[in-house]
Protein backbone atom coordinates (compact mmCIF):
# COMPACT_ATOMS: atom_id res chain seq x y z
CA UNK A 1 0.00 0.00 0.00
CA UNK A 2 1.26 3.82 -0.54
CA UNK A 3 2.57 5.33 2.51
CA UNK A 4 -0.19 8.19 2.22
CA UNK A 5 -2.66 5.67 1.68
CA UNK A 6 -2.09 3.96 4.97
CA UNK A 7 -1.67 7.33 6.61
CA UNK A 8 -5.17 8.09 5.50
CA UNK A 9 -6.58 5.11 6.55
CA UNK A 10 -4.95 6.03 9.84
CA UNK A 11 -6.10 9.22 10.23
CA UNK A 12 -9.83 8.15 9.60
CA UNK A 13 -9.66 4.95 11.70
CA UNK A 14 -9.02 7.70 14.82
CA UNK A 15 -10.88 9.58 15.57
CA UNK A 16 -10.02 13.54 15.75
CA UNK A 17 -10.27 13.48 19.62
CA UNK A 18 -6.85 13.13 21.89
CA UNK A 19 -5.33 10.31 22.85
CA UNK A 20 -6.47 10.01 26.35
CA UNK A 21 -9.40 7.34 27.80
CA UNK A 22 -11.82 8.47 30.53
CA UNK A 23 -9.90 5.81 32.37
CA UNK A 24 -7.95 6.26 35.06
CA UNK A 25 -5.51 3.53 33.56
CA UNK A 26 -4.92 6.22 30.47
CA UNK A 27 -5.07 9.30 32.54
CA UNK A 28 -2.55 8.52 34.74
CA UNK A 29 -0.26 7.59 32.09
CA UNK A 30 0.11 11.36 31.27
CA UNK A 31 3.74 12.84 31.61
CA UNK A 32 3.28 15.28 34.20
CA UNK A 33 3.92 18.72 32.05
CA UNK A 34 7.31 20.15 33.49
CA UNK A 35 6.17 23.71 34.57
CA UNK A 36 4.98 22.09 37.24
CA UNK A 37 7.56 20.21 38.32
CA UNK A 38 9.95 23.01 37.61
CA UNK A 39 8.33 26.05 39.65
CA UNK A 40 7.34 24.25 43.16
CA UNK A 41 5.92 27.25 44.74
CA UNK A 42 2.93 28.18 44.72
CA UNK A 43 -0.11 30.50 46.83
CA UNK A 44 -3.27 29.30 47.77
CA UNK A 45 -5.82 31.67 48.34
CA UNK A 46 -9.23 31.09 50.22
CA UNK A 47 -11.57 33.65 49.58
CA UNK A 48 -15.47 34.02 49.70
CA UNK A 49 -18.37 34.78 51.99
CA UNK A 50 -16.87 32.92 54.55
CA UNK A 51 -14.30 35.61 55.07
CA UNK A 52 -16.76 37.76 56.53
CA UNK A 53 -17.46 36.36 59.33
CA UNK A 54 -13.74 35.31 59.15
CA UNK A 55 -14.44 33.33 62.34
CA UNK A 56 -13.40 29.80 63.14
CA UNK A 57 -12.70 28.52 59.61
CA UNK A 58 -13.97 28.72 56.25
CA UNK A 59 -16.25 25.37 57.50
CA UNK A 60 -18.49 28.52 59.48
CA UNK A 61 -21.49 28.13 57.62
CA UNK A 62 -21.29 24.33 57.62
CA UNK A 63 -20.33 24.70 61.75
CA UNK A 64 -23.08 26.92 62.78
CA UNK A 65 -25.98 24.31 61.05
CA UNK A 66 -24.89 21.12 62.76
CA UNK A 67 -23.41 23.11 65.62
CA UNK A 68 -20.25 20.37 65.88
CA UNK A 69 -18.06 22.60 67.70
CA UNK A 70 -20.95 25.12 69.59
CA UNK A 71 -18.67 28.22 68.56
CA UNK A 72 -20.40 29.44 65.32
CA UNK A 73 -24.00 29.40 66.34
CA UNK A 74 -22.97 30.92 69.35
CA UNK A 75 -21.10 33.84 67.83
CA UNK A 76 -24.34 34.53 65.56
CA UNK A 77 -26.38 34.33 68.88
CA UNK A 78 -24.17 37.51 70.48
CA UNK A 79 -23.60 39.42 67.66
CA UNK A 80 -26.36 39.01 64.63
CA UNK A 81 -30.05 39.77 64.95
CA UNK A 82 -32.59 37.12 65.49
CA UNK A 83 -32.91 34.73 62.03
CA UNK A 84 -29.66 36.05 60.44
CA UNK A 85 -29.04 33.90 57.59
CA UNK A 86 -25.77 32.85 56.28
CA UNK A 87 -26.96 34.65 52.75
CA UNK A 88 -26.91 38.32 54.50
CA UNK A 89 -23.06 37.92 55.21
CA UNK A 90 -22.43 38.37 51.10
CA UNK A 91 -23.41 42.22 50.71
CA UNK A 92 -20.89 42.45 53.68
CA UNK A 93 -18.43 40.97 51.18
CA UNK A 94 -17.27 43.98 50.19
CA UNK A 95 -13.81 44.01 48.62
CA UNK A 96 -13.42 47.35 48.66
CA UNK A 97 -9.71 47.57 48.67
CA UNK A 98 -9.33 44.40 46.07
CA UNK A 99 -6.12 45.34 44.13
CA UNK A 100 -5.68 42.42 42.19
CA UNK A 101 -2.50 43.86 40.53
CA UNK A 102 -0.96 44.33 43.79
CA UNK A 103 -1.56 40.90 45.15
CA UNK A 104 -0.01 39.68 42.31
CA UNK A 105 3.41 41.77 42.93
CA UNK A 106 3.17 40.46 46.20
CA UNK A 107 2.95 36.61 45.32
CA UNK A 108 5.44 37.66 42.95
CA UNK A 109 7.88 38.63 45.16
CA UNK A 110 7.22 36.48 47.98
CA UNK A 111 9.16 34.22 45.01
CA UNK A 112 6.08 32.22 44.23
CA UNK A 113 5.40 30.99 40.36
CA UNK A 114 1.83 30.17 40.44
CA UNK A 115 -1.26 31.08 42.29
CA UNK A 116 -4.67 28.89 43.23
CA UNK A 117 -7.59 30.58 44.38
CA UNK A 118 -10.96 29.61 45.29
CA UNK A 119 -13.50 30.16 42.79
CA UNK A 120 -15.86 28.20 44.67
CA UNK A 121 -15.34 26.79 48.18
CA UNK A 122 -18.42 24.35 49.45
CA UNK A 123 -20.64 26.93 50.26
CA UNK A 124 -21.58 27.06 46.65
CA UNK A 125 -20.83 31.05 46.51
CA UNK A 126 -18.76 31.38 42.76
CA UNK A 127 -15.97 34.05 42.47
CA UNK A 128 -17.10 34.22 38.89
CA UNK A 129 -20.65 34.86 37.49
CA UNK A 130 -21.37 31.45 37.45
CA UNK A 131 -24.59 31.49 35.02
CA UNK A 132 -26.25 28.63 37.55
CA UNK A 133 -25.30 30.49 40.74
CA UNK A 134 -27.97 33.08 40.96
CA UNK A 135 -26.95 35.62 43.20
CA UNK A 136 -24.77 33.39 44.80
CA UNK A 137 -21.70 34.63 42.75
CA UNK A 138 -19.25 37.95 43.18
CA UNK A 139 -20.73 39.54 39.78
CA UNK A 140 -24.23 39.33 41.30
CA UNK A 141 -23.79 40.47 45.25
CA UNK A 142 -20.70 41.50 47.34
CA UNK A 143 -18.09 42.56 45.31
CA UNK A 144 -20.22 43.10 42.34
CA UNK A 145 -16.87 42.19 40.45
CA UNK A 146 -15.16 39.04 38.30
CA UNK A 147 -12.91 37.79 41.03
CA UNK A 148 -11.60 35.06 39.07
CA UNK A 149 -11.66 36.86 35.87
CA UNK A 150 -9.64 39.82 37.78
CA UNK A 151 -6.90 37.70 39.50
CA UNK A 152 -5.99 35.45 36.43
CA UNK A 153 -5.34 38.36 34.23
CA UNK A 154 -3.23 40.33 36.93
CA UNK A 155 -1.46 36.75 38.06
CA UNK A 156 -1.02 35.94 34.51
CA UNK A 157 0.01 39.64 33.28
CA UNK A 158 3.03 39.00 36.36
CA UNK A 159 4.44 35.94 34.49
CA UNK A 160 3.19 33.85 37.25
CA UNK A 161 0.99 30.83 36.24
CA UNK A 162 -3.00 30.58 37.94
CA UNK A 163 -4.65 28.35 38.53
CA UNK A 164 -8.43 27.84 40.36
CA UNK A 165 -9.70 25.53 43.86
CA UNK A 166 -12.92 24.43 43.04
CA UNK A 167 -15.24 22.22 45.42
CA UNK A 168 -17.34 19.07 43.72
CA UNK A 169 -19.90 19.43 46.59
CA UNK A 170 -22.13 22.26 47.85
CA UNK A 171 -23.22 21.72 51.10
CA UNK A 172 -26.64 23.04 50.93
CA UNK A 173 -27.02 22.72 47.53
CA UNK A 174 -31.14 21.10 46.88
CA UNK A 175 -30.36 19.63 43.60
CA UNK A 176 -26.99 18.40 44.92
CA UNK A 177 -28.29 17.32 48.00
CA UNK A 178 -31.74 15.33 46.05
CA UNK A 179 -29.19 13.20 44.45
CA UNK A 180 -27.27 12.26 47.71
CA UNK A 181 -30.49 11.87 49.17
CA UNK A 182 -31.27 8.95 46.25
CA UNK A 183 -27.52 7.51 47.06
CA UNK A 184 -26.43 9.37 43.86
CA UNK A 185 -28.59 7.29 41.41
CA UNK A 186 -29.38 10.17 40.07
CA UNK A 187 -27.10 13.14 38.74
CA UNK A 188 -28.92 16.17 38.28
CA UNK A 189 -26.50 18.33 40.21
CA UNK A 190 -23.01 16.56 37.94
CA UNK A 191 -25.09 17.28 34.79
CA UNK A 192 -26.73 21.01 35.44
CA UNK A 193 -24.34 22.54 37.56
CA UNK A 194 -21.04 20.57 38.07
CA UNK A 195 -20.21 20.26 34.09
CA UNK A 196 -21.21 23.64 33.25
CA UNK A 197 -19.61 25.62 35.53
CA UNK A 198 -16.41 23.52 35.28
CA UNK A 199 -16.43 24.12 31.77
CA UNK A 200 -17.27 28.03 31.50
CA UNK A 201 -14.08 28.24 33.91
CA UNK A 202 -12.01 26.57 31.77
CA UNK A 203 -12.93 28.37 27.98
CA UNK A 204 -13.25 31.41 30.02
CA UNK A 205 -10.05 31.68 32.49
CA UNK A 206 -7.31 29.01 31.21
CA UNK A 207 -6.54 28.42 34.34
CA UNK A 208 -3.16 25.86 34.60
CA UNK A 209 -4.32 24.11 37.80
CA UNK A 210 -7.92 22.08 38.58
CA UNK A 211 -7.36 21.77 42.54
CA UNK A 212 -10.25 19.70 43.09
CA UNK A 213 -11.77 19.20 46.70
CA UNK A 214 -15.16 18.03 48.48
CA UNK A 215 -14.84 14.78 46.44
CA UNK A 216 -15.83 12.72 49.68
CA UNK A 217 -19.29 12.02 49.44
CA UNK A 218 -19.45 10.73 45.87
CA UNK A 219 -17.68 8.23 43.64
CA UNK A 220 -16.42 9.52 40.55
CA UNK A 221 -17.95 8.32 38.51
CA UNK A 222 -20.98 10.06 39.57
CA UNK A 223 -19.07 13.09 39.31
CA UNK A 224 -18.17 11.65 36.29
CA UNK A 225 -14.67 12.89 37.06
CA UNK A 226 -12.36 10.83 34.19
CA UNK A 227 -14.70 11.93 31.11
CA UNK A 228 -13.73 15.85 32.43
CA UNK A 229 -10.03 15.40 32.79
CA UNK A 230 -10.22 13.33 29.41
CA UNK A 231 -11.72 16.18 27.91
CA UNK A 232 -9.13 18.88 29.66
CA UNK A 233 -6.11 16.56 28.61
CA UNK A 234 -7.68 15.78 24.58
CA UNK A 235 -10.08 19.02 23.83
CA UNK A 236 -9.48 22.11 26.10
CA UNK A 237 -7.85 24.71 25.91
CA UNK A 238 -5.55 24.32 28.14
CA UNK A 239 -4.74 20.74 27.25
CA UNK A 240 -1.14 20.68 27.34
CA UNK A 241 -0.03 22.63 30.07
CA UNK A 242 -2.85 21.97 32.89
CA UNK A 243 -2.40 19.88 35.98
CA UNK A 244 -4.88 18.49 38.21
CA UNK A 245 -4.53 17.49 42.07
CA UNK A 246 -6.17 14.02 43.54
CA UNK A 247 -9.51 14.83 44.97
CA UNK A 248 -11.96 13.63 42.45
CA UNK A 249 -14.34 10.60 44.46
CA UNK A 250 -14.71 8.61 46.76
CA UNK A 251 -10.83 6.35 47.01
CA UNK A 252 -9.15 8.96 44.77
CA UNK A 253 -7.03 11.23 46.29
CA UNK A 254 -3.25 9.42 47.13
CA UNK A 255 -4.07 7.25 43.82
CA UNK A 256 -5.25 9.30 40.63
CA UNK A 257 -4.28 12.99 39.51
CA UNK A 258 -0.95 14.50 38.20
CA UNK A 259 -0.20 15.32 41.62
CA UNK A 260 -1.09 13.83 45.04
CA UNK A 261 -2.41 15.89 47.93
CA UNK A 262 -3.32 13.48 50.20
CA UNK A 263 -4.51 14.81 52.93
CA UNK A 264 -4.01 18.68 53.56
CA UNK A 265 -0.94 19.72 54.66
CA UNK A 266 0.37 15.97 53.51
CA UNK A 267 4.62 15.68 54.25
CA UNK A 268 5.64 12.69 54.61
CA UNK A 269 9.02 12.84 55.10
CA UNK A 270 10.67 10.96 52.58
CA UNK A 271 10.54 10.48 49.06
CA UNK A 272 7.38 9.31 46.62
CA UNK A 273 6.47 7.71 43.80
CA UNK A 274 4.20 10.07 42.42
CA UNK A 275 4.50 13.61 42.14
CA UNK A 276 2.84 15.42 45.06
CA UNK A 277 1.95 18.51 46.68
CA UNK A 278 2.14 20.02 50.71
CA UNK A 279 -1.20 22.48 51.18
CA UNK A 280 -0.40 23.95 54.26
CA UNK A 281 -1.98 27.23 55.51
CA UNK A 282 -0.17 30.12 57.41
CA UNK A 283 -2.42 30.56 59.74
CA UNK A 284 -2.52 26.64 61.08
CA UNK A 285 -6.09 26.44 62.46
CA UNK A 286 -8.06 27.64 59.24
CA UNK A 287 -7.51 28.14 55.68
CA UNK A 288 -9.78 31.05 55.46
CA UNK A 289 -8.87 34.60 57.37
CA UNK A 290 -10.05 34.79 60.87
CA UNK A 291 -10.25 38.23 62.61
CA UNK A 292 -8.92 36.76 66.18
CA UNK A 293 -6.14 34.96 64.87
CA UNK A 294 -2.91 34.91 67.27
CA UNK A 295 0.32 35.49 66.37
CA UNK A 296 1.49 31.80 68.08
CA UNK A 297 -1.02 30.34 66.03
CA UNK A 298 0.77 31.72 62.83
CA UNK A 299 3.91 29.59 61.57
CA UNK A 300 7.08 31.37 62.25
CA UNK A 301 9.46 31.55 59.30
CA UNK A 302 11.60 28.73 60.28
CA UNK A 303 8.40 26.59 60.32
CA UNK A 304 7.44 27.48 56.81
CA UNK A 305 11.06 27.05 55.36
CA UNK A 306 11.01 23.45 57.05
CA UNK A 307 7.93 22.65 55.26
CA UNK A 308 8.81 23.70 52.02
CA UNK A 309 12.48 22.66 52.41
CA UNK A 310 11.66 19.55 53.11
CA UNK A 311 8.62 18.83 50.76
CA UNK A 312 10.79 19.62 47.91
CA UNK A 313 13.32 17.18 48.60
CA UNK A 314 10.89 14.46 48.74
CA UNK A 315 9.91 15.46 45.17
CA UNK A 316 6.90 17.83 46.22
CA UNK A 317 5.53 21.49 45.43
CA UNK A 318 4.52 23.31 48.46
CA UNK A 319 1.38 25.44 48.19
CA UNK A 320 1.33 28.02 51.11
CA UNK A 321 -2.17 29.71 51.52
CA UNK A 322 -3.39 32.80 52.99
CA UNK A 323 -6.67 34.04 53.52
CA UNK A 324 -7.40 36.87 52.50
CA UNK A 325 -9.97 39.63 54.72
CA UNK A 326 -13.50 40.31 53.28
CA UNK A 327 -12.28 44.15 52.05
CA UNK A 328 -9.92 42.21 49.91
CA UNK A 329 -6.47 43.04 51.83
CA UNK A 330 -4.19 40.54 53.36
CA UNK A 331 -3.05 40.91 56.77
CA UNK A 332 -0.04 42.57 57.46
CA UNK A 333 1.51 39.33 59.32
CA UNK A 334 1.23 36.99 55.83
CA UNK A 335 2.33 40.10 53.99
CA UNK A 336 5.19 39.35 55.93
CA UNK A 337 5.85 36.14 55.89
CA UNK A 338 5.52 36.03 52.14
CA UNK A 339 8.09 38.69 51.56
CA UNK A 340 10.32 36.98 54.16
CA UNK A 341 10.05 34.32 51.61
CA UNK A 342 10.62 35.73 48.84
CA UNK A 343 13.97 37.45 50.50
CA UNK A 344 15.13 34.04 50.99
CA UNK A 345 14.57 32.56 47.75
CA UNK A 346 16.34 35.59 46.36
CA UNK A 347 19.22 33.71 48.31
CA UNK A 348 18.67 30.11 47.84
CA UNK A 349 16.26 29.62 45.22
CA UNK A 350 18.35 27.57 43.10
CA UNK A 351 18.18 25.34 45.64
CA UNK A 352 14.65 25.07 45.55
CA UNK A 353 13.48 26.16 41.61
CA UNK A 354 14.16 23.26 38.98
CA UNK A 355 15.70 20.58 41.17
CA UNK A 356 14.98 17.59 41.35
CA UNK A 357 15.22 14.89 44.27
CA UNK A 358 18.98 13.29 45.30
CA UNK A 359 20.08 10.12 46.22
CA UNK A 360 19.69 11.65 49.63
CA UNK A 361 16.78 13.21 51.11
CA UNK A 362 18.09 14.18 54.22
CA UNK A 363 21.31 13.55 55.51
CA UNK A 364 21.82 10.14 57.55
CA UNK A 365 23.84 12.17 60.17
CA UNK A 366 21.99 15.09 60.64
CA UNK A 367 18.28 15.08 59.62
CA UNK A 368 18.22 18.72 59.85
CA UNK A 369 20.14 18.71 56.37
CA UNK A 370 18.18 18.10 52.91
CA UNK A 371 19.02 17.71 49.85
CA UNK A 372 17.99 18.32 46.10
CA UNK A 373 20.14 18.15 43.04
CA UNK A 374 20.09 19.40 39.27
CA UNK A 375 19.98 17.07 36.26
CA UNK A 376 20.19 17.98 32.61
CA UNK A 377 17.07 16.20 31.72
CA UNK A 378 13.73 16.23 32.65
CA UNK A 379 11.66 12.68 33.21
CA UNK A 380 7.84 13.54 32.97
CA UNK A 381 6.56 9.97 33.70
CA UNK A 382 8.72 9.75 36.93
CA UNK A 383 9.30 13.45 37.84
CA UNK A 384 9.93 12.68 41.59
CA UNK A 385 12.50 9.77 40.78
CA UNK A 386 16.14 9.65 42.21
CA UNK A 387 18.77 10.45 39.53
CA UNK A 388 19.42 7.20 37.15
CA UNK A 389 22.35 5.99 36.00
CA UNK A 390 21.40 8.32 32.76
CA UNK A 391 21.20 11.08 34.29
CA UNK A 392 23.44 13.88 34.21
CA UNK A 393 23.53 15.32 37.90
CA UNK A 394 24.88 18.57 37.19
CA UNK A 395 24.42 20.10 40.91
CA UNK A 396 23.93 18.81 44.69
CA UNK A 397 22.65 21.01 47.28
CA UNK A 398 22.68 20.49 50.77
CA UNK A 399 20.04 23.09 52.78
CA UNK A 400 20.91 23.26 56.03
CA UNK A 401 18.02 23.74 58.73
CA UNK A 402 20.09 24.77 61.91
CA UNK A 403 23.42 26.51 62.29
CA UNK A 404 25.61 23.88 63.61
CA UNK A 405 27.42 24.13 66.73
CA UNK A 406 31.07 25.00 66.59
CA UNK A 407 30.35 26.20 63.05
CA UNK A 408 31.17 23.00 61.94
CA UNK A 409 28.54 20.83 59.67
CA UNK A 410 29.46 16.56 59.57
CA UNK A 411 27.69 15.22 56.41
CA UNK A 412 27.91 11.60 55.40
CA UNK A 413 26.15 11.94 51.67
CA UNK A 414 28.60 14.82 51.22
CA UNK A 415 31.54 12.45 51.81
CA UNK A 416 32.45 10.76 48.24
CA UNK A 417 32.73 14.81 46.92
CA UNK A 418 35.35 15.83 49.62
CA UNK A 419 37.36 15.74 46.28
CA UNK A 420 39.97 17.95 44.60
CA UNK A 421 37.72 17.92 41.18
CA UNK A 422 34.64 19.04 43.54
CA UNK A 423 33.68 22.62 44.97
CA UNK A 424 31.79 23.81 47.64
CA UNK A 425 30.05 27.40 48.19
CA UNK A 426 27.69 28.65 50.09
CA UNK A 427 24.44 30.33 48.44
CA UNK A 428 24.53 34.08 48.74
CA UNK A 429 28.52 34.05 49.77
CA UNK A 430 29.93 32.66 46.77
CA UNK A 431 32.78 35.04 47.54
CA UNK A 432 33.67 33.56 50.93
CA UNK A 433 36.17 30.32 50.65
CA UNK A 434 34.61 27.30 52.52
CA UNK A 435 37.57 24.53 54.38
CA UNK A 436 36.21 20.92 54.42
CA UNK A 437 37.86 18.04 54.98
CA UNK A 438 36.78 14.27 56.00
CA UNK A 439 37.03 13.78 59.80
CA UNK A 440 35.95 11.17 61.65
CA UNK A 441 34.73 9.41 57.80
CA UNK A 442 32.71 12.02 56.73
CA UNK A 443 32.46 15.45 55.56
CA UNK A 444 33.43 18.11 57.87
CA UNK A 445 32.66 22.03 56.74
CA UNK A 446 34.00 24.61 58.46
CA UNK A 447 31.45 27.09 57.99
CA UNK A 448 31.97 31.09 58.13
CA UNK A 449 31.34 33.62 60.42
CA UNK A 450 27.65 33.71 60.95
CA UNK A 451 27.57 37.40 60.87
CA UNK A 452 28.95 37.48 57.22
CA UNK A 453 26.51 35.22 56.02
CA UNK A 454 23.09 36.54 53.82
CA UNK A 455 20.62 33.85 54.70
CA UNK A 456 18.96 34.74 57.98
CA UNK A 457 16.82 31.17 58.12
CA UNK A 458 18.29 28.05 56.47
CA UNK A 459 21.53 27.50 54.60
CA UNK A 460 22.01 26.25 51.21
CA UNK A 461 25.67 24.42 49.82
CA UNK A 462 26.33 23.96 46.23
CA UNK A 463 28.77 20.93 45.40
CA UNK A 464 29.35 21.43 41.67
CA UNK A 465 31.95 19.12 40.03
CA UNK A 466 35.22 21.91 39.02
CA UNK A 467 35.25 22.43 35.16
C1 LIG B 1 -25.17 24.28 70.12
O1 LIG B 1 -24.33 23.53 70.98
C2 LIG B 1 -24.15 24.10 72.26
C3 LIG B 1 -23.21 23.22 73.06
O2 LIG B 1 -22.16 22.73 72.29
C4 LIG B 1 -25.50 24.22 72.97
O3 LIG B 1 -25.30 24.86 74.21
C5 LIG B 1 -26.44 25.03 72.11
O4 LIG B 1 -27.73 25.03 72.71
C6 LIG B 1 -26.55 24.46 70.71
N1 LIG B 1 -27.33 25.35 69.90
C7 LIG B 1 -28.31 24.94 69.09
C8 LIG B 1 -29.02 26.00 68.30
O5 LIG B 1 -28.60 23.76 68.97
C1 LIG C 1 -25.32 3.43 47.43
O1 LIG C 1 -24.52 3.23 46.27
C2 LIG C 1 -23.33 2.52 46.50
C3 LIG C 1 -22.49 2.45 45.24
O2 LIG C 1 -23.01 3.11 44.16
C4 LIG C 1 -23.63 1.13 47.00
O3 LIG C 1 -22.41 0.44 47.26
C5 LIG C 1 -24.44 1.22 48.27
O4 LIG C 1 -24.83 -0.06 48.68
C6 LIG C 1 -25.69 2.07 48.04
N1 LIG C 1 -26.37 2.28 49.32
C7 LIG C 1 -27.66 2.07 49.48
C8 LIG C 1 -28.21 2.31 50.85
O5 LIG C 1 -28.39 1.70 48.57
C1 LIG D 1 16.54 13.73 64.07
O1 LIG D 1 17.69 13.57 64.87
C2 LIG D 1 17.46 13.82 66.25
C3 LIG D 1 18.79 13.79 66.97
O2 LIG D 1 19.60 12.70 66.57
C4 LIG D 1 16.45 12.79 66.78
O3 LIG D 1 16.18 13.04 68.13
C5 LIG D 1 15.17 12.91 65.95
O4 LIG D 1 14.25 11.92 66.34
C6 LIG D 1 15.45 12.77 64.48
N1 LIG D 1 14.24 13.06 63.74
C7 LIG D 1 13.84 12.31 62.73
C8 LIG D 1 12.58 12.73 62.06
O5 LIG D 1 14.45 11.32 62.35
Amino acid sequence: MELWVVLLLFSLASPVIGDYEPTWESLDSRPLPEWYDKFKIGIFLHWGVFSVPSYGSEWFWNHWKDNSTGKEAAFINRNYKPGFTYQEFAPMFTAEFFDPNKWAELFQNAGAKYVVLTSKHHEGFTMFPSKRSYSWNSMEIGPHRDIVGELSKAVKEKGLVFGVYHSLYEWYNPIYLNDKSKNFTTRDYAETKLWPDLKQLVNDYEPSVIWSDGEWEAYDTYWKSTEFIAWLYNESPIKDHVVVNDRWGIGTYCHHGDFYNCQDRFNPGKLQDHKWENAFTLDRLSWGYRRNVDLQEVMTMEHVLREIITTVSCGGNALINVGPTKEGTIAPIFQERLLSLGKWLDINGQAIYETSPWEHQFDSNNNNTWYTCKKTKYNGLKPTSKPLETDVVTDIYAIVLQWPVHNILYLNALTPYVRDNYDMKMLGNEDLALNWKISNGMAAILLPDKARVRSEYAWAFRVVKKT
